[in-house]
């Protein structure tokens, strides 16, 4: 994990640097062929992104070293754990202890977690995931942009509000010109060093003209891409990396191949999940998770599906509550009580304790209006806001009612950090904007 504010090159091991913020060291993987220890880099997923002048550096340094231990400070109180046990289910408390020991939490443990009824054991659980995650990645937060720059797609996805059912949503495809357009103000207006690039499965975009577009953003402004366009083949992924891509989006959706088989016309779990287990091989970050609240999902195809996510060697889990679609098959269908998601995004947190991201998702947000602060309380530790063209991104209606439809940038910007500052979290991207 790393902080958007410069660090400093202590290290450099081959194509690792080690890098001090205050102190606190992180590693990145350096792709800069200049990289010299002394020098002062912005560093994003475990990737140097760009050499920051001393003097630039410094500056930013000097207004958020008090900041930042303010912060941490913050994070640390609100993140104590109470140690008294009041009305805690037995075995869950139990189970609390050896987490927090350090010991191994085994998979039918995490299933009890999972299946918590009790409104304290609950708590307690939350507690404990936001205690392990300032343990072992302190206050943290990645803040990635996402430009969805086509709702084309191809695919009949019976859930999804972009999918080939829905006949009646405004179609829209970004020009080259306007993903360009989009991207620089997301990086050089707002200040975002991670974006992801989104869009349905469109074949009106070849592979060779999304490895334009990624190389073209690469090469005019330093950041670390995210592909997020489906399945695109293992060669595909190959080019892509080439181009300078370096994480993927993709979630599995469910573990379960009986359900995604039926939630998928024409598709198997099996190639999403070899999509996903070459992409890591090719050196890409993961991004990945499932749909909570699925029809006929069990909590052991919830365990199962963060069992999936830690085995693929996921860099931030993504995790969002079904919501239905008027215009598609599953309409009508409930969608998933706010605690069902808590407890995932918690138990992710159990399961993978020490490295893992984990999001707060818009699909969350849709679901719950205090979806963000309830999350990152609950082990979460990432959020992704939207910089698509405003004119655009309502047409983006993968559900109904989407969160922050409609607010400005700078608006989602002000609000996160706000929310940010007041429960000690430091982004890791926007640092720079810091007021
Ligand atoms: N409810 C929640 N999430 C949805 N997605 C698509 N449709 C829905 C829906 N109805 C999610 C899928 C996909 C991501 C881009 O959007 O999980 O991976």
């Amino acid at each position: 994990m790393c902080y958007a504010i410069p660090g400093k090159v202590i290290e450099i091991q081959e194509k690792t640097a080690v890098v001090s913020y205050f102190g606190e060291t992180k590693k990145a993987i350096s792709e800069l062929s200049n990289l010299k220890v002394g020098d002062y880099i912005y560093a994003q997923g475990g990737f140097a992104i760009k050499i920051i002048p001393e003097k630039e550096a410094l500056e930013i340094l000097a207004t958020w070293k008090e900041t930042f231990f303010d912060l941490q400070e913050t994070d640390l109180r609100l993140s104590r754990m109470d140690l008294e046990k009041k009305r805690i289910d037995r075995k869950a408390g139990l189970i609390f202890d050896k987490v927090l020991e350090g010991g191994k939490v085994t998979d039918s443990d995490l299933l009890y977690l999972l299946e918590i009824k009790n409104k304290e054991t609950l708590e307690l659980l939350y507690k404990t995931a936001n205690f392990l995650r300032q343990k072992h990645l302190k206050n943290s937060c990645c803040v990635h942009g996402i430009i969805e720059f086509s709702n084309y797609c191809s695919q009949s996805c019976s859930y999804c509000g972009i999918s080939t059912h829905n006949k009646d949503l405004g179609r829209y495809r970004m020009t080259k010109e306007e993903i360009y357009d989009a991207a620089d103000q997301a990086i050089n207006k707002y200040g975002f060093q991670a974006l992801v690039l989104q869009s349905g499965e469109d074949k009106s975009y070849s592979i060779d003209d999304l490895c334009e577009i990624v190389s073209t953003i690469k090469s005019k402004w330093p950041c670390l891409i995210f592909i997020s366009f489906g399945e695109v083949g293992v060669e595909g992924l190959r080019k892509l990396y080439k181009a300078g891509a370096r994480g993927l989006l993709m979630r599995f959706e469910s573990s379960n191949p009986r359900i995604y088989g039926e939630l998928h016309p024409g598709r198997g779990l099996k190639s999403r999940i070899e999509h996903l287990e070459a992409a890591f091989q090719l050196g890409y970050l993961i991004i990945t998770g499932g749909l909570i609240g699925l029809p006929g999902q069990t909590v052991q195809d919830l365990l199962n599906d963060i069992l999936l996510t830690r085995r693929l060697k996921t860099e931030m889990y993504t995790f969002g509550p079904f919501l239905p679609h008027p215009k598609t098959p599953l309409a009508g269908m409930p969608p998933p009580p706010t605690k069902d998601v808590l407890k995932v995004l918690a138990v992710s947190r159990i399961a993978d304790p020490v490295n893992a991201k984990i999001l707060v998702t818009t699909g969350f947000e849709t679901l719950e209006s205090k979806a963000r602060e309830l999350g990152l309380m609950a082990g979460a530790n990432s959020v992704m806001l939207n910089v698509t063209p405003e004119k655009f991104a309502k047409n983006y209606a993968i559900y109904p009612n989407r969160a922050h439809a409609g607010e400005g940038i700078q608006e989602q910007i002000d609000s996160t950090l706000a929310l940010l500052y007041s429960i000690g979290r430091a982004p890791t991207d926007l640092g720079a904007l810091l007021k």
